[in-house]
């Protein structure tokens, strides 16, 4: 198993300070699209608002808090415990309510519930963080974790470094692994990224 895949390893980081990833807010072209999005022309409003939505290895939930101030069933799952201490602590300032669950992504479809029962699966700095032999199985846990016609979208960094974390996602690499369970209906260079993530592109892909 590599680094990456111990609870371990993260809680390390965020420990001695090194969760250099960490930007204090969604990532802009993220944001963006979240806050745009047609709920009805795309079925994400099942109950007549905004649906489920689970970020994966959320961090400090960030985008998962954006999901809950838009009015989603928001949920963040991740590995390491300090961040999740930071994000219930910025939801309470916020009135906000939504879900933090320290677990392991990979394992996510086997809770109880969670199969097929998301609408929305938002992706931020978490694919590029584990280790590429796992990109398959992370696209398997979003399509499980997904009720059919479900929406990913995702802030992919094509960060062009050898070696990782993060390790380098090309849009070739996206359509391959996502493609196996996604139609792929946007992917292209983003817009709004910060300086310091230059290559990031935005995926937007439904669960077939
Ligand atoms: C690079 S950080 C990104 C955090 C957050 N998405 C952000 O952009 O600020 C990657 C996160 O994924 C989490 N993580 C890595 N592998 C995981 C797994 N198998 N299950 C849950 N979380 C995981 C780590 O603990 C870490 O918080």
């Amino acid at each position: 198993m590599a680094d990456t895949d111990h609870r371990d390893f993260w809680e390390g980081l965020y420990a001695d300070g090194r969760d250099r990833w960490e930007l204090g807010t969604a990532a802009p072209p993220l944001a963006e699209r979240l806050r745009t999005l047609d709920l009805t022309s795309l079925s994400l409003a099942p109950l007549g608002g905004p649906g489920r939505a689970i970020v994966p290895g959320c961090g400090r939930g960030h985008e998962v808090l954006l999901l809950a101030e838009l009015g989603w069933d928001a949920v963040g799952i991740d590995f390491a415990e300090a961040p999740l201490l930071d994000a219930r602590a910025a939801a309470a300032q916020r009135g906000l309510a939504p879900s933090f669950v320290q677990g392991d992504w990979f394992a996510a479809a086997d809770r109880p519930g969670w199969r097929g029962s998301f609408d929305l699966v938002v992706e931020h700095t978490c694919y590029c963080a584990i280790d590429p032999s796992r990109r398959r199985d992370y696209v398997d846990t979003a399509a499980d974790v997904l009720r059919p016609g479900g929406r990913l979208i995702g802030l992919l960094w094509q960060c062009g470094a050898e070696g990782g974390p993060p390790w380098d996602t090309t849009p070739d690499d996206a359509r391959r692994n996502f493609g196996r369970w996604f139609t792929i209906e946007r992917l292209e260079p983003a817009v709004g990224s910060l300086e310091r993530r230059g290559g990031e592109w935005l995926l937007e892909a439904v669960r077939r």
